[in-house]
């Protein structure tokens, strides 16, 4: 499929990169959008010769008014599929509608353990064991889709938030592109909360 994909990041990017250096996926990549001027995503997205926007949420006010110009810039670029890497902004439910099955996310944690922004250091607190790495669907809540791929990642004795972090984004690095492949191959079926990856197992 010559599916069009739009990557959402606000921070450095190396989720992103991945996507850009997997061979199936990197040449689907037509737009990055972030909300930060500063986000190493757009660099790399000038580097790989992708459009990048920045979508200043100074301009567009409330969460609604950016939304509605996210989902404009969306489909004025013909976008697919919405694959949020690091992307530090709540979607609005229009949105989430509008791409319904069509925006994944990437997060560092095994969900629902340990939603929201700071999941490694929330699994470090909590004293676990055992985090990881989810890739799911976006819905209307907040790190709650259904998920199409997970993989632990074990917690060391002496790790901190950022070292346990490294080691989960290399996780990323690697499954996210798979997921991302499995959808633009058509592979994925989402049936209520389960999302079965066909041709698989
Ligand atoms: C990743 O850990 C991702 O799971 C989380 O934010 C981080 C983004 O990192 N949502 P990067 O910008 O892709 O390096």
């Amino acid at each position: 499929m010559n599916a069009r994909l739009a990557v959402l990041a606000s921070g450095a990017g190396t989720n992103l990169q991945a996507l850009l250096d997997d061979p199936v996926v990197g040449p689907r990549v037509a737009l990055v959008v972030s909300d930060r001027a500063d986000a190493g995503a757009l660099e790399r997205a000038a580097g790989a010769g992708v459009k990048s926007v920045h979508l200043d949420p100074g301009v567009h006010g409330s969460r609604e008014g950016y939304d509605a110009a996210l989902e404009d810039l969306l489909t004025a670029e013909g976008i697919d599929l919405v694959c949020l890497a690091g992307f530090m902004r709540i979607l609005t439910p229009p949105i989430v509608r509008s791409f319904r099955g069509r925006i994944l996310n990437v997060h560092p944690s095994l969900l629902p353990a340990f939603p929201g922004a700071h999941a490694p250091r929330d699994a470090l607190a909590w004293g676990a064991k055992v985090t990881g790495v989810t890739v799911h669907v976006v819905d209307e809540e907040v790190d709650h889709g259904p998920i199409v791929l997970q993989e632990p990642v074990a917690i060391r004795e002496d790790d901190d938030a950022d070292s346990l972090h490294a080691r989960i984004k290399e996780v990323e690095h690697r499954v996210y592109p798979r997921a991302v492949r499995w959808w633009l191959e058509g592979r994925l079926r989402i049936d209520g909360r389960r999302v079965h990856v066909e041709g698989s197992g």
